[in-house]
């Protein structure tokens, strides 16, 4: 019999992602749980397949936008009056929003995402904290980032919400350590979700490299439930990151930040790839026959220096015949391609 049957855990933002597995793990524990969120068929399914393959209880779906006003306040209103207790919260719920602060990004976007992932957690907390501290019981959860303790070019407001998640969160660990109920953060490093799709980050360099959605959960669930203060996942090398931003200047981790940040290079086309080598390769041949020819050209009887100079003269005609070839090809690949986006933009026009 599993030890955990009968305790409810509340996630928000289960419906993908790190929320999605953190569920997962809990359903698999014997929790009953409580779903919150915006897309409440998708975890109405979601409850139904863990009913089924984890043989739990009960799971209790509240459709909720949590970036409206007050939106916690309508949560626990609605679980106090089904009459459950929540024995563990997790904040998961949380979006990202990609560009420069001044000129790309839009506030209503980013008012809606200091909404979710800074008030609608901090009330989330007040509210339920409040009943665990009463029956001295409970513990909570909250999805900060690695972004949490590095300024993040192109991503400014959301690495704010998540330094407020962060710093928040450590204050209470303080705050609890006399009680029984713990509460923890997550940071995990750039993690392999919808995430970056959905704040418009798909392209950055940051995702070239990203964490499994699983062990990032895994990693959480454990810390949480041995009441630790937080949870870096990833092993050594995000745990000296974060060393690393404890030490370093904040100006040099901003820049860090924005390389990492910045969009990945377009991939060079066959065709240019082709041209540059074979500038390349012509230019170091060119610079090696000059070396050669000089050396010869001094060392040379007047004669010699003669029929030298008449053979330069050739030489040079047909390395300006040869440059002027690859410069024709250069020219013929530019055009090309300017005439293909043409047509191409002519297509997407007409199509509109
Ligand atoms: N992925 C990463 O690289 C990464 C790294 C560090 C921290 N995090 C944090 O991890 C958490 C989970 O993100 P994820 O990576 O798992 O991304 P995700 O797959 O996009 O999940 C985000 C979750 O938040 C929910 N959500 C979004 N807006 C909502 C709203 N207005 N009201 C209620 N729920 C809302 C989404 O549900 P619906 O859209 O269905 O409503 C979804 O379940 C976030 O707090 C994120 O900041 C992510």
């Amino acid at each position: 019999m599993n030890p955990e049957t009968g305790k409810t855990a509340l996630i928000t933002g289960a419906s993908s992602g790190i929320g999605q597995e953190l569920a997962k793990l809990f359903a698999q524990d014997g929790y009953n749980l409580v779903l919150v969120g915006r897309s409440d068929e998708k975890l109405d399914r979601l409850g139904d397949v863990f009913k089924s393959n984890y043989g739990i209880q009960h799971v209790t779906v509240i459709s909720k936008d949590l970036s409206e006003e007050d939106a916690a306040q309508d949560v626990y209103s609605q679980v106090k009056a089904k009459g459950i207790t929540i024995d563990v919260l997790v904040n998961d719920a949380g979006v990202g929003l990609y560009g420069l602060f001044a000129t790309d990004t839009d506030w209503e976007r980013e008012k809606s995402m200091i909404h979710l992932n800074v008030l609608a957690l901090t009330q989330m907390t007040k509210l339920f904290l409040y009943d665990m501290l009463a029956r001295n019981d409970g513990k909570i959860l909250n999805l900060a980032s690695l972004l949490s303790i590095t300024p993040t070019p192109l991503m400014a407001v959301y690495a704010g919400t998540k330094a407020y998640v962060y710093n928040f969160t450590q204050s209470l660990v303080n705050e609890l350590k006399d009680t029984n109920v713990t509460i923890t953060a997550l940071l995990p490093n750039a993690t392999d979700t919808d995430f970056f799709n959905k704040a418009n980050a798909e392209n950055t360099k940051i995702t070239d490299e990203l964490q499994d959605p699983v062990m990032v959960a895994q990693a959480g669930y454990d810390a949480l439930m041995s009441g630790k203060s937080k949870a870096i996942p990833g092993g050594l090398k995000n745990k000296s990151y974060e060393l690393l931003a404890y030490i370093a200047p904040q100006e040099a981790l901003a820049s860090l930040m924005r390389d990492k940040m910045s969009q990945k290079p377009e991939p060079a086309s066959e065709k240019e790839s082709t041209v540059s080598l074979a500038w390349g390769i012509g230019f170091g041949i060119a610079v090696i026959a000059g070396i050669a020819l000089t050396i010869g050209y001094k060392n040379a009887s007047p004669y010699d220096q003669l029929r030298y100079r008449h053979k330069a003269k050739s030489a040079g005609d047909s390395l300006s015949n040869t440059l002027s070839s690859v410069l024709d090809t250069v020219v013929n690949s530019v055009t090309e391609a300017y005439q293909t986006t043409k047509e191409k933009a002519k297509k997407i026009g007409e199509k509109e």
